[in-house]
Formats: C-alpha cells, sequence, structure tokens
C-alpha cells in the first residue's frame, strides 16, 4: 500500500493570541519551553509578533497581531487565544497541498517558496475545522531558527525542562452532527484511518455525553481525535467549548513524557493547575486494574492526582490541566504511555465529573 500523504510527525503548533510576548513567557515559566525565535517589526515583519518555543520535539508559535484591522486580532476577539494551525512535516509540501486539494480540501495558501541565507522553507495550507487550518512544511533545505522572517533569540533566559518531549495527539471539538464528515476529512484527504471509535454510551455522565473518533496516520505519528457533544441533560463540555470558541477548534494537546511523576510535580512547582481527582477514584483504582502489570505508585499518582489507564496493549498515566487562558476551550493533557495505544476511556467518567465541578463553578452547567 502506498502512502498517499506521507507526514514526518508535526512541524509546529501555531496559536493566534492577543499578547503574544506574554503567552511566551508563560510556555516559558510555565511549561519549560525555551524561547528560540522570534519574528516581529525588529526582524521585518510589520503586522504581527511571533515567539517560537521548543522543548524535545514539541514546538509551539505564539503570535499576535498589532493593530485593529489584522486578521489575528479579529481571530482573537472571536476566539480567544487559540489554536490557528496544526502544521505536519512534510517531505514535499508542494505535492501534499496539491493531493490534499485534488481529493477535497480548500486551499488556504498555496504553496510558497520562502528563503533568506539559510536556505529554502516550502509551505503550502489548507483549511481544516472551525477558522484552523493545516499548513504542510517542507524545512529539508532549510537550516535557520525557524522561518525566513525569524531571527534567533538572545534576550530570553533558558528555561528549565519539565521533560515533555513530544505532541502525543491534538484533539478537536466540532459542531453537533459534524463528526462523521470531521473523520471522513481526515480518511480522505490525509489518508488516515480510524484508530478508535467511543461513542455516548461508553463516554457520558448525568450532564455529559460526547461521542469521539480517533484518526491516524496508521504510524502513530500523527493522533487525532475528534469530539461532537451528545445529548446531555445539561450543557456538555463540549458545547460550552463551541460556545465560548465561537467554532469548531483545537480542544486539547496531549504532551508525552517519559517521567510524568516529574513532570507533573515541576508544572505543579511552576503554577499550572489541573483539574483534581476525587480520591474515590484512587480507592477504585486498585480492584479495577491489573497492578502486576503497572510499574507506578498509586499514593504517588493520587497526590499529584494522576489518572491510570488499562488495556490489553498495557498502560498509560494522564492528566488534564485546567484551561489555559480565560475563556474554558484550550487545555493540556500530559500522557506516559508503556504500550497502551488508548486515550484514557476508562478514566473518562472520572474525569467528566471533575470537569463538571468547575463548569458549575462558571455557572455553564
Ligand atoms: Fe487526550
Amino acid at each position: 500500500m502506498t502512502d498517499v500523504m506521507p507526514i514526518l510527525g508535526y512541524d509546529a503548533i501555531e496559536f493566534w493570541v492577543g499578547n503574544a510576548r506574554q503567552a511566551a513567557h508563560y510556555y516559558r515559566t510555565a511549561f519549560g519551553f525555551n524561547v528560540v525565535a522570534y519574528a516581529g517589526p525588529e526582524t521585518g515583519v510589520r503586522d504581527r509578533a511571533s515567539y517560537v518555543l521548543e522543548q524535545g520535539a514539541i514546538r509551539f508559535v505564539m503570535t499576535a497581531g498589532l493593530g485593529p484591522d489584522s486578521p489575528i486580532v479579529r481571530h482573537q476577539a472571536l476566539h480567544g487565544d487559540g489554536v490557528r494551525d496544526v502544521a505536519f512535516s512534510v517531505p514535499n509540501a508542494e505535492e501534499a497541498h496539491a493531493t490534499a486539494v485534488s481529493r477535497g480540501a480548500t486551499s488556504w495558501r498555496a504553496p510558497e517558496s520562502l528563503e533568506d541565507d539559510n536556505g529554502k522553507l516550502v509551505v503550502a495550507s489548507v483549511h481544516a475545522y472551525g477558522d484552523t487550518i493545516h499548513t504542510f512544511v517542507d524545512r529539508s533545505n532549510y537550516s535557520g531558527a525557524y522561518a525566513p522572517g525569524y531571527k534567533k533569540t538572545r534576550h530570553w533566559l533558558p528555561a528549565d525542562s519539565t521533560g515533555l518531549r513530544l505532541v502525543d495527539h491534538v484533539v478537536c471539538n466540532v459542531e453537533l452532527g459534524t463528526m462523521d464528515e470531521w473523520a471522513d476529512y481526515y480518511a480522505s484527504i490525509l489518508g488516515f484511518s480510524q484508530l478508535h471509535h467511543f461513542n455516548d454510551d461508553q463516554i457520558s455522565t448525568e450532564y455529559t455525553a460526547l461521542m469521539s473518533k480517533v484518526l491516524w496516520d496508521g504510524e502513530g505519528r500523527i493522533k487525532l481525535p475528534i469530539n461532537e457533544p451528545a445529548e446531555g441533560l445539561k450543557k456538555s463540555q463540549i458545547e460550552e467549548y463551541l460556545d465560548f470558541y465561537g467554532s469548531a477548534g483545537v480542544q486539547h494537546m496531549a504532551l508525552a513524557t517519559d517521567d510524568i511523576v516529574s513532570t507533573v510535580s515541576a508544572l505543579r512547582a511552576n503554577g499550572v493547575r489541573f483539574l483534581s481527582t476525587p480520591q474515590s477514584y484512587y480507592d477504585d483504582l486498585r480492584s479495577r486494574l491489573d497492578w502486576t502489570k503497572i510499574d507506578a505508585d498509586i499514593e504517588q499518582l493520587a497526590k499529584l492526582g494522576i489518572l491510570v489507564d488499562q488495556d490489553d496493549e498495557g498502560y498509560l498515566l494522564q492528566i488534564f490541566t485546567k484551561a489555559v487562558q480565560d475563556r474554558p476551550t484550550v487545555f493540556y493533557e500530559v500522557i506516559e504511555r508503556h504500550g497502551s495505544r488508548g486515550f484514557g476511556v476508562g478514566n473518562f467518567q472520572a474525569l467528566f465529573e471533575a470537569i463538571e465541578r468547575d463548569q458549575e463553578l462558571r455557572g455553564n452547567l
């Protein structure tokens, strides 16, 4: 079988935010990212300021517009701080774009070759859910800090790593009735296949029900769960997201670590706030899982609020942050996998109850 759309991995996740300098500072001090490159008026880019952050293989870009007519500023007014671009690294951006468009994607940016003294970077983008885009990036002939227009930063203090290593998955919330459409988009346009499917009798509490399909590239480099709200008694967390984001968009990114205990300890010490897990969750855990196959200290997990899930292939440890901006939209998951390719479906019940406690505090339940 030939791969219709070879993708090497995530190139970067670009956020459009209200204040990129302060967002960069937050991701540096709280999450342990190094601020490695900058583009803005000082580097000849007149309409925006962008900060490139890296930790392990994770690359985030924080971008803000500099005037009221900026599309970035309008995006921020509509959505709040959020993910604009989930960019993929590809061997040939021109081909990736042509393939995607021929299979039904709408082009946002035709292939463009960006050049400076460090070589040539080829980029091209297509529309995805909501106002989100996917940019295909070929940086095989480029050796600069990030892209033409960007300069290496010299004034940012190095960060203390929290051990975050790579992007494990990027989850989107889409409007009621559109999950299958978006699953088809990734299947037919990017050649992805379905890894999991959860329906609302697996994922539901008294208030929240959701359905989810996980699309992946078949190799595990890219995993994109798609959530759709389902009927609940009250407003589900997916609907709350859609109301506050104003459209479909990225709900959470899972960042992988090899040592979740030290990563979460560091994040907590830096002031990152996590959803709390009731003690009853840990009481149940002892009998619910096969502890002969899990190498973790349950007391330590309980102390830090880390969740555990197990399936036929192994187990995973995970925890979820609270939303990282004022609107109840984007949050993070920290994950440590041991064989399991799952997403913690066994934890969803406990997790949703925790999310709903927060939703109730906001008066949105
Ligand atoms: Fe997740």
